[in-house]
């Protein structure tokens, strides 16, 4: 039920907070440690290379999980659209675990792929939403994301949802491999729900860069540089599915390799600069835009902030950042979607698993 609010969609983006903290309890052991079922971590570190098959919203969940998985557990991943996987199958390599995310566990190219790779006998864990789904039952192992039921169509809460379980997919078995981090993971989710909340009271401020932005406008791009170029892939994917704006995302750095073209006088781009290591990097191709004339929405991080940036989230753990940064995204995208009087829960064409290939 929906109570109060207009949409499903501004609801599930609220209770994004309460999803994370519910994830942490909930994968926590007695003495609060963080724990994944020791089948699963078997099977993590029995992979050569990990193949991560997703689709939409999922895949790019699946983008930032290859960051924590390579960079906490130190495994290889490739991450796949399924349905480009199935008819196009990798090299695979000799030790291969597949991990399908999936907020319904219902959708149809990625279970495609599960009964292939089944038959090959190749192990595979399910991340979804949905226990008892089909993904669930015909893979090995499940991760659930105790994300409650997620209805609009628009994928909020079950994105950052699957970035924590991912999270804490990669730190456990990081453990078990004998790294130590320098972080408490449970504390940094803490601090992120904490961000999230702080986000989520700030919807005025969404809603006026939705109309300053994106009111009249035909088309909007979102850039930035690793971690900041898969949530601005999330953030376009958003506005394109409920506002019908044309939206897409791009490398800072590969703009200048054609896409630049685009940018006429006024168009909105919207630049993520969370990441330290990436910040003048990405303030550079911001430049290079607005020389084009485009009119830029800069979204910092605390920390890393100049004056010309439009919108600065809380610091949180570097690379946690993607489970706050999408927030200003989804409810931007929202408000777009509002002040163009699109049916934000029921977009056209779109249903909210895709069960045919
Ligand atoms: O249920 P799934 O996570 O497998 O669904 C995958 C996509 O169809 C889904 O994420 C879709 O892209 C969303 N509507 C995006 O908001």
């Amino acid at each position: 039920e929906k109570g109060t609010y207009p949409h499903y969609m501004l609801k599930e983006i609220d209770e994004q907070p309460a999803v994370i903290r519910k994830i942490v309890q909930t994968y926590q052991d007695e003495q609060g440690s963080l724990t994944i079922d020791k089948d699963i971590l078997q099977a993590m570190n029995d992979a050569d290379r990990i193949y991560i098959i997703a689709a939409g919203t999922s895949y790019h969940a699946g983008l930032v999980g290859k960051q924590f998985i390579e960079k906490m557990a130190k495994i290889p991943v490739e991450v796949h659209i399924s349905s480009e996987f199935g008819y196009n199958m990798p090299l695979l390599s000799e030790k291969p675990l597949f991990i399908f995310i999936s907020q319904s566990g219902e959708t149809a190219d990625s279970r495609a792929v599960l009964v292939e790779i089944k038959e090959l006998g190749y192990k595979a864990l399910t991340i979804t939403n949905v226990p008892g789904s089909t993904l669930s039952r015909e893979a090995d192992y499940t991760l659930l994301l105790h994300a409650g039921p997620e209805i609009a169509v628009a994928s909020t809460k079950a994105y950052t949802a699957q970035l924590a379980v991912l999270a804490i997919l990669a730190e456990v078995t990081a453990k078990s491999r004998g790294f130590d981090s320098n972080y408490d993971l449970v504390q940094e989710l803490g601090i992120v729900a904490n961000a999230m909340d702080v986000l989520c009271g700030e919807k005025e401020e969404f809603e006026a860069i939705a109309r300053e932005f994106l009111s009249t406008t035909r088309n909007c791009f979102f850039i930035g540089r690793g971690i900041d170029f898969y949530v601005g892939l999330e953030g376009a994917l958003k506005l394109k599915e409920i506002s019908y704006i044309q939206a897409e995302g791009f490398a800072g750095g590969e703009l200048k390799h054609g896409t630049i073209a685009l940018i006429e006088n006024g168009t909105p781009v919207v630049a993520l600069a969370t990441q330290e290591s990436v910040n003048l990097s990405i303030r550079g191709n911001v430049k290079e835009v607005v020389a084009r004339g485009a009119n830029p929405c800069i979204i910092s991080m605390k920390g890393l902030e100049t004056e010309e940036d439009r919108f600065v989230i809380p610091e949180v753990y570097g690379l946690l950042t993607p489970l706050i940064s999408v927030i200003p995204l989804q409810l931007i995208s929202y408000y777009a979607a509002l002040h163009r009087e699109c049916d934000v829960d029921k977009p056209r064409n779109l249903a909210k698993s895709v069960t045919v290939e």
